[in-house]
Protein backbone atom coordinates (compact mmCIF):
# COMPACT_ATOMS: atom_id res chain seq x y z
CA UNK A 1 0.00 0.00 0.00
CA UNK A 2 1.09 3.27 -0.64
CA UNK A 3 0.98 6.13 1.49
CA UNK A 4 -1.66 7.96 -0.76
CA UNK A 5 -3.44 4.64 -0.68
CA UNK A 6 -3.14 4.61 3.29
CA UNK A 7 -4.61 8.30 2.92
CA UNK A 8 -7.71 7.46 1.35
CA UNK A 9 -8.30 3.61 2.26
CA UNK A 10 -11.17 4.06 4.89
CA UNK A 11 -10.17 2.09 8.00
CA UNK A 12 -11.61 -1.67 8.11
CA UNK A 13 -14.60 -1.87 10.10
CA UNK A 14 -13.69 -3.86 13.15
CA UNK A 15 -14.10 -6.98 12.91
CA UNK A 16 -14.22 -10.37 15.37
CA UNK A 17 -12.22 -10.44 18.38
CA UNK A 18 -11.33 -13.08 21.07
CA UNK A 19 -11.33 -12.74 24.79
CA UNK A 20 -10.29 -15.62 27.31
CA UNK A 21 -11.69 -15.10 30.50
CA UNK A 22 -14.46 -13.53 29.15
CA UNK A 23 -17.35 -14.01 31.87
CA UNK A 24 -14.93 -12.89 34.54
CA UNK A 25 -15.03 -9.36 36.16
CA UNK A 26 -12.81 -7.29 33.80
CA UNK A 27 -13.59 -9.84 30.77
CA UNK A 28 -17.28 -8.98 30.68
CA UNK A 29 -16.70 -4.94 30.78
CA UNK A 30 -13.88 -5.39 27.95
CA UNK A 31 -16.43 -7.50 26.16
CA UNK A 32 -19.24 -4.91 26.18
CA UNK A 33 -16.46 -2.36 25.32
CA UNK A 34 -15.24 -4.00 22.48
CA UNK A 35 -19.29 -4.45 21.52
CA UNK A 36 -20.11 -1.24 21.47
CA UNK A 37 -16.72 -0.08 19.08
CA UNK A 38 -18.48 -2.53 16.69
CA UNK A 39 -16.45 -5.72 17.19
CA UNK A 40 -18.34 -9.50 16.98
CA UNK A 41 -16.53 -11.15 20.04
CA UNK A 42 -15.58 -14.76 20.77
CA UNK A 43 -15.86 -15.20 24.06
CA UNK A 44 -14.58 -17.93 26.43
CA UNK A 45 -16.22 -18.70 29.51
CA UNK A 46 -14.42 -21.48 31.03
CA UNK A 47 -16.02 -25.07 31.03
CA UNK A 48 -18.39 -26.10 33.90
CA UNK A 49 -20.93 -28.39 34.10
CA UNK A 50 -23.77 -25.56 35.21
CA UNK A 51 -23.04 -24.26 31.42
CA UNK A 52 -22.74 -21.19 33.45
CA UNK A 53 -21.68 -17.88 31.43
CA UNK A 54 -20.61 -16.02 34.81
CA UNK A 55 -21.27 -12.07 34.15
CA UNK A 56 -22.08 -12.59 30.50
CA UNK A 57 -25.54 -13.79 31.66
CA UNK A 58 -26.54 -10.29 32.41
CA UNK A 59 -24.94 -8.33 29.65
CA UNK A 60 -27.88 -6.89 27.76
CA UNK A 61 -29.66 -9.24 24.65
CA UNK A 62 -28.52 -6.50 22.19
CA UNK A 63 -24.71 -6.92 23.68
CA UNK A 64 -25.02 -10.62 23.22
CA UNK A 65 -26.35 -10.48 20.02
CA UNK A 66 -22.84 -9.63 18.76
CA UNK A 67 -20.99 -12.16 21.21
CA UNK A 68 -20.01 -16.27 20.66
CA UNK A 69 -20.28 -17.47 23.94
CA UNK A 70 -18.62 -20.97 23.90
CA UNK A 71 -17.01 -22.82 26.80
CA UNK A 72 -13.45 -24.03 27.01
CA UNK A 73 -10.29 -23.83 29.24
CA UNK A 74 -6.75 -22.02 28.43
CA UNK A 75 -5.37 -24.96 29.91
CA UNK A 76 -6.38 -27.21 27.09
CA UNK A 77 -4.43 -26.02 23.29
CA UNK A 78 -7.38 -27.43 20.92
CA UNK A 79 -9.84 -25.04 23.32
CA UNK A 80 -7.70 -22.25 22.73
CA UNK A 81 -6.48 -23.16 18.72
CA UNK A 82 -10.69 -23.28 18.15
CA UNK A 83 -11.29 -19.90 20.32
CA UNK A 84 -9.01 -17.79 18.14
CA UNK A 85 -9.62 -19.07 14.43
CA UNK A 86 -10.53 -15.81 12.53
CA UNK A 87 -9.79 -13.23 15.29
CA UNK A 88 -7.93 -10.60 14.33
CA UNK A 89 -7.20 -9.85 17.88
CA UNK A 90 -7.30 -11.89 21.26
CA UNK A 91 -7.59 -10.30 24.48
CA UNK A 92 -6.19 -13.00 27.07
CA UNK A 93 -7.38 -11.99 30.24
CA UNK A 94 -8.60 -15.71 31.80
CA UNK A 95 -6.35 -16.58 34.82
CA UNK A 96 -6.60 -17.57 38.62
CA UNK A 97 -6.18 -14.37 40.59
CA UNK A 98 -6.72 -14.64 44.00
CA UNK A 99 -3.73 -14.28 46.26
CA UNK A 100 -4.89 -16.13 49.25
CA UNK A 101 -5.96 -19.34 47.27
CA UNK A 102 -2.23 -19.32 45.17
CA UNK A 103 -0.72 -20.26 48.74
CA UNK A 104 -3.57 -22.96 48.61
CA UNK A 105 -3.46 -24.29 45.08
CA UNK A 106 -0.37 -23.32 43.08
CA UNK A 107 0.22 -25.91 40.66
CA UNK A 108 -2.84 -24.56 39.50
CA UNK A 109 -2.17 -21.17 39.07
CA UNK A 110 1.51 -22.72 37.10
CA UNK A 111 -1.32 -24.53 35.13
CA UNK A 112 -3.60 -21.77 34.26
CA UNK A 113 -1.23 -18.73 34.22
CA UNK A 114 1.74 -20.18 32.79
CA UNK A 115 0.58 -22.79 30.24
CA UNK A 116 -2.29 -21.09 29.87
CA UNK A 117 -0.73 -18.26 28.38
CA UNK A 118 1.61 -20.40 26.62
CA UNK A 119 -1.03 -22.05 24.91
CA UNK A 120 -2.81 -18.84 24.19
CA UNK A 121 1.27 -17.33 22.84
CA UNK A 122 0.77 -20.67 20.61
CA UNK A 123 -2.53 -20.09 19.08
CA UNK A 124 -1.85 -16.35 17.86
CA UNK A 125 1.32 -17.42 16.58
CA UNK A 126 0.69 -20.46 14.30
CA UNK A 127 -2.56 -18.98 12.91
CA UNK A 128 -1.04 -15.77 12.27
CA UNK A 129 -2.79 -13.23 14.20
CA UNK A 130 -2.43 -9.79 14.11
CA UNK A 131 -2.88 -8.52 17.83
CA UNK A 132 -2.77 -10.60 21.15
CA UNK A 133 -3.32 -8.71 24.57
CA UNK A 134 -1.53 -10.86 27.30
CA UNK A 135 -3.19 -9.05 30.88
CA UNK A 136 -0.61 -8.58 33.79
CA UNK A 137 -0.47 -7.42 36.55
CA UNK A 138 0.82 -4.97 39.27
CA UNK A 139 1.43 -7.27 41.84
CA UNK A 140 4.35 -8.76 39.46
CA UNK A 141 6.38 -5.41 40.41
CA UNK A 142 5.83 -6.44 44.74
CA UNK A 143 6.25 -3.71 47.08
CA UNK A 144 7.57 -0.60 45.18
CA UNK A 145 10.67 0.59 45.69
CA UNK A 146 10.30 3.69 43.84
CA UNK A 147 7.37 5.86 43.35
CA UNK A 148 5.74 5.98 41.06
CA UNK A 149 6.11 2.14 39.09
CA UNK A 150 7.28 2.83 36.01
CA UNK A 151 7.23 -0.50 33.89
CA UNK A 152 11.09 -0.41 34.18
CA UNK A 153 10.83 -1.26 37.75
CA UNK A 154 12.06 -4.31 39.08
CA UNK A 155 10.03 -7.51 39.21
CA UNK A 156 9.51 -9.09 42.79
CA UNK A 157 7.16 -11.62 42.79
CA UNK A 158 6.17 -11.90 46.68
CA UNK A 159 3.10 -14.48 45.96
CA UNK A 160 2.65 -17.49 44.12
CA UNK A 161 0.01 -15.34 41.63
CA UNK A 162 2.49 -12.87 41.47
CA UNK A 163 5.14 -15.48 40.10
CA UNK A 164 2.47 -17.19 37.75
CA UNK A 165 1.66 -13.67 36.20
CA UNK A 166 5.30 -12.49 35.33
CA UNK A 167 6.01 -16.42 34.42
CA UNK A 168 3.59 -15.59 31.74
CA UNK A 169 4.65 -12.00 30.99
CA UNK A 170 8.16 -13.58 30.37
CA UNK A 171 6.63 -16.04 27.73
CA UNK A 172 4.87 -13.06 26.19
CA UNK A 173 8.37 -10.92 25.41
CA UNK A 174 10.18 -14.10 24.49
CA UNK A 175 7.61 -14.76 22.06
CA UNK A 176 7.78 -11.20 20.19
CA UNK A 177 11.40 -11.64 20.53
CA UNK A 178 12.04 -15.29 18.96
CA UNK A 179 8.79 -15.18 16.58
CA UNK A 180 7.82 -11.52 16.44
CA UNK A 181 4.81 -13.22 17.97
CA UNK A 182 2.96 -9.11 17.78
CA UNK A 183 1.90 -9.42 21.86
CA UNK A 184 1.16 -6.01 24.01
CA UNK A 185 1.45 -6.77 27.64
CA UNK A 186 -1.31 -4.65 29.88
CA UNK A 187 -0.41 -4.39 33.60
CA UNK A 188 -3.21 -2.89 35.26
CA UNK A 189 -2.85 -1.54 38.87
CA UNK A 190 -5.97 -2.88 41.11
CA UNK A 191 -9.33 -2.30 39.03
CA UNK A 192 -12.78 -1.82 41.18
CA UNK A 193 -16.33 -1.64 40.03
CA UNK A 194 -19.31 -3.46 39.39
CA UNK A 195 -19.04 -7.58 38.85
CA UNK A 196 -15.97 -7.65 41.32
CA UNK A 197 -15.80 -10.86 43.28
CA UNK A 198 -16.00 -10.56 46.81
CA UNK A 199 -12.41 -11.71 47.59
CA UNK A 200 -11.03 -8.06 46.48
CA UNK A 201 -11.72 -5.40 49.33
CA UNK A 202 -14.00 -2.51 47.73
CA UNK A 203 -16.51 -5.15 46.72
CA UNK A 204 -15.77 -6.84 50.79
CA UNK A 205 -16.29 -3.98 52.18
CA UNK A 206 -19.11 -2.55 50.42
CA UNK A 207 -20.65 -6.34 50.67
CA UNK A 208 -20.74 -6.67 54.26
CA UNK A 209 -22.40 -2.63 54.75
CA UNK A 210 -24.70 -3.75 51.46
CA UNK A 211 -25.60 -6.66 53.92
CA UNK A 212 -26.11 -4.78 57.08
CA UNK A 213 -23.15 -5.53 58.42
CA UNK A 214 -21.81 -2.64 60.96
CA UNK A 215 -18.61 -4.11 61.96
CA UNK A 216 -16.45 -5.29 58.64
CA UNK A 217 -13.53 -7.79 59.19
CA UNK A 218 -10.58 -7.27 56.86
CA UNK A 219 -7.09 -8.01 56.38
CA UNK A 220 -3.72 -5.66 56.92
CA UNK A 221 -5.06 -1.84 56.79
CA UNK A 222 -1.83 -0.40 56.35
CA UNK A 223 -1.07 -1.54 52.41
CA UNK A 224 -1.25 1.25 49.87
CA UNK A 225 -3.12 0.48 46.29
CA UNK A 226 -3.96 3.01 43.46
CA UNK A 227 -7.46 1.72 42.47
CA UNK A 228 -8.75 2.03 38.72
CA UNK A 229 -12.05 1.84 37.91
CA UNK A 230 -13.19 -0.91 35.64
CA UNK A 231 -14.47 1.11 32.48
CA UNK A 232 -11.07 2.72 32.41
CA UNK A 233 -9.24 -0.92 32.48
CA UNK A 234 -11.31 -1.85 29.87
CA UNK A 235 -10.85 1.19 27.65
CA UNK A 236 -6.95 0.46 28.13
CA UNK A 237 -7.72 -2.94 27.06
CA UNK A 238 -9.40 -1.46 23.90
CA UNK A 239 -6.33 1.25 23.78
CA UNK A 240 -3.45 -1.35 23.41
CA UNK A 241 -5.52 -4.02 21.08
CA UNK A 242 -6.41 -0.99 18.57
CA UNK A 243 -3.40 1.26 18.42
CA UNK A 244 -1.09 1.40 15.55
CA UNK A 245 1.11 -2.05 15.89
CA UNK A 246 4.53 0.56 15.81
CA UNK A 247 3.19 2.19 18.84
CA UNK A 248 2.82 -0.68 20.77
CA UNK A 249 3.37 -3.95 20.13
CA UNK A 250 6.36 -5.72 21.84
CA UNK A 251 5.69 -3.24 24.73
CA UNK A 252 4.52 -3.30 27.97
CA UNK A 253 2.08 -0.64 29.81
CA UNK A 254 1.29 0.30 32.98
CA UNK A 255 -2.79 1.02 33.71
CA UNK A 256 -3.37 3.03 37.10
CA UNK A 257 -4.51 6.15 37.94
CA UNK A 258 -1.08 7.55 40.15
CA UNK A 259 -3.12 8.26 43.23
CA UNK A 260 -2.68 5.88 46.02
CA UNK A 261 -4.92 5.29 48.95
CA UNK A 262 -4.07 2.86 52.54
CA UNK A 263 -7.18 0.00 52.94
CA UNK A 264 -7.73 1.50 56.15
CA UNK A 265 -8.61 5.15 53.92
CA UNK A 266 -10.35 3.59 51.53
CA UNK A 267 -12.50 1.66 54.18
CA UNK A 268 -13.57 5.29 55.76
CA UNK A 269 -14.08 6.62 52.25
CA UNK A 270 -16.62 3.54 51.68
CA UNK A 271 -18.14 4.25 55.17
CA UNK A 272 -18.62 7.82 54.18
CA UNK A 273 -20.37 7.32 51.15
CA UNK A 274 -22.49 4.65 52.27
CA UNK A 275 -23.40 6.71 55.48
CA UNK A 276 -22.51 3.99 57.54
CA UNK A 277 -20.29 4.64 60.71
CA UNK A 278 -18.12 1.26 60.03
CA UNK A 279 -16.14 -0.57 62.68
CA UNK A 280 -13.38 -1.98 61.12
CA UNK A 281 -11.52 -5.00 62.96
CA UNK A 282 -7.98 -7.03 61.73
CA UNK A 283 -9.02 -10.83 60.99
CA UNK A 284 -5.61 -12.55 61.73
CA UNK A 285 -6.86 -15.39 59.10
CA UNK A 286 -6.79 -12.23 56.42
CA UNK A 287 -3.30 -11.30 57.33
CA UNK A 288 -0.55 -12.34 54.72
CA UNK A 289 2.76 -13.48 55.49
CA UNK A 290 4.75 -10.43 56.23
CA UNK A 291 6.71 -11.14 53.43
CA UNK A 292 4.44 -11.46 51.02
CA UNK A 293 2.59 -8.78 51.54
CA UNK A 294 2.57 -6.09 48.95
CA UNK A 295 2.93 -2.60 50.87
CA UNK A 296 2.59 -0.06 48.19
CA UNK A 297 1.38 0.17 44.61
CA UNK A 298 0.99 3.29 42.65
CA UNK A 299 1.53 3.49 38.88
CA UNK A 300 3.37 5.50 36.69
CA UNK A 301 0.87 5.25 33.22
CA UNK A 302 2.80 7.58 31.40
CA UNK A 303 3.76 5.87 28.49
CA UNK A 304 0.30 4.49 28.17
CA UNK A 305 -0.98 7.75 27.87
CA UNK A 306 2.12 8.80 25.41
CA UNK A 307 1.59 5.84 23.24
CA UNK A 308 -2.48 5.65 23.22
CA UNK A 309 -3.83 8.51 24.34
CA UNK A 310 -5.69 6.75 27.15
CA UNK A 311 -6.10 8.32 30.35
CA UNK A 312 -8.57 7.19 33.48
CA UNK A 313 -12.11 9.31 33.24
CA UNK A 314 -13.67 8.19 36.47
CA UNK A 315 -11.78 9.03 40.05
CA UNK A 316 -11.98 6.86 43.00
CA UNK A 317 -15.26 8.29 44.34
CA UNK A 318 -17.59 8.23 41.26
CA UNK A 319 -16.05 4.26 40.91
CA UNK A 320 -16.85 3.73 44.19
CA UNK A 321 -20.88 4.90 43.61
CA UNK A 322 -21.44 2.95 40.80
CA UNK A 323 -19.80 -0.12 42.84
CA UNK A 324 -21.91 1.24 45.76
CA UNK A 325 -24.71 1.10 43.73
CA UNK A 326 -24.18 -2.58 42.08
CA UNK A 327 -24.26 -4.00 45.34
CA UNK A 328 -26.86 -2.27 47.09
CA UNK A 329 -28.71 -3.63 44.08
CA UNK A 330 -31.20 -6.85 46.04
CA UNK A 331 -30.29 -9.08 42.89
CA UNK A 332 -26.78 -8.37 42.77
CA UNK A 333 -26.14 -8.92 46.14
CA UNK A 334 -27.90 -12.50 46.31
CA UNK A 335 -25.13 -13.75 43.94
CA UNK A 336 -22.71 -13.45 46.48
CA UNK A 337 -21.61 -14.62 49.82
CA UNK A 338 -20.77 -11.45 52.30
CA UNK A 339 -20.76 -13.84 55.51
CA UNK A 340 -17.18 -15.55 54.63
CA UNK A 341 -13.70 -14.93 54.26
CA UNK A 342 -13.93 -15.55 50.46
CA UNK A 343 -10.65 -16.13 48.78
N1 LIG B 1 -8.94 -7.40 39.29
C1 LIG B 1 -7.79 -6.74 39.35
O1 LIG B 1 -7.63 -5.84 40.18
C2 LIG B 1 -6.67 -7.06 38.39
C3 LIG B 1 -5.53 -6.26 38.41
C4 LIG B 1 -4.49 -6.55 37.55
C5 LIG B 1 -4.60 -7.58 36.65
N2 LIG B 1 -5.73 -8.35 36.64
C6 LIG B 1 -5.79 -9.43 35.65
O2 LIG B 1 -6.96 -9.23 34.87
C7 LIG B 1 -7.45 -10.48 34.41
C8 LIG B 1 -8.93 -10.61 34.76
O3 LIG B 1 -9.08 -10.57 36.17
P1 LIG B 1 -10.50 -10.34 36.89
O4 LIG B 1 -10.29 -9.42 38.00
O5 LIG B 1 -11.53 -10.04 35.90
O6 LIG B 1 -10.74 -11.79 37.56
P2 LIG B 1 -11.88 -12.87 37.34
O7 LIG B 1 -11.55 -14.01 38.25
O8 LIG B 1 -13.22 -12.23 37.46
O9 LIG B 1 -11.67 -13.28 35.82
C9 LIG B 1 -10.79 -14.30 35.41
C10 LIG B 1 -11.56 -15.24 34.53
O10 LIG B 1 -10.69 -16.28 34.04
C11 LIG B 1 -11.44 -17.47 33.99
N3 LIG B 1 -10.57 -18.65 34.05
C12 LIG B 1 -9.85 -19.10 35.11
N4 LIG B 1 -9.23 -20.25 34.79
C13 LIG B 1 -9.54 -20.51 33.50
C14 LIG B 1 -9.19 -21.56 32.61
N5 LIG B 1 -8.39 -22.55 32.98
N6 LIG B 1 -9.68 -21.51 31.35
C15 LIG B 1 -10.51 -20.50 30.95
N7 LIG B 1 -10.89 -19.49 31.76
C16 LIG B 1 -10.39 -19.50 33.01
C17 LIG B 1 -12.34 -17.42 35.22
O11 LIG B 1 -13.47 -18.25 35.06
C18 LIG B 1 -12.69 -15.94 35.30
O12 LIG B 1 -13.91 -15.63 34.70
C19 LIG B 1 -6.57 -11.55 35.04
O13 LIG B 1 -5.60 -11.93 34.07
C20 LIG B 1 -5.91 -10.84 36.22
O14 LIG B 1 -4.67 -11.41 36.53
C21 LIG B 1 -6.77 -8.12 37.49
Amino acid sequence: MTASDSATTPPAAPGLVAVTGAEGFIGSHLTEALVARGHRVRAMAQYNSFSSYGWLETLAPDVLDQVEIVLGDVRDPGSVQRLTQGAEAVYHLAALIAIPYSYQAPHSYVDTNVTGTLNVLEAVRQQEIPRLVHTSTSETYGTAQTVPITEDHPINTQSPYAASKAGGDRLADSYHASFGTPVVTLRPFNTFGPRQSMRAVIPTVIGQVAAGARTVTLGDLRPTRDFLYVGDTAQAFVAVGTAPAADVVGRTFNAGTGEEISIGELTRLIGKLMETDLDVREDPARIRPADSEVMRLVADASRLRAATGWAPRDDLETGLERAIAFFRDPANLARYKTGIYNI
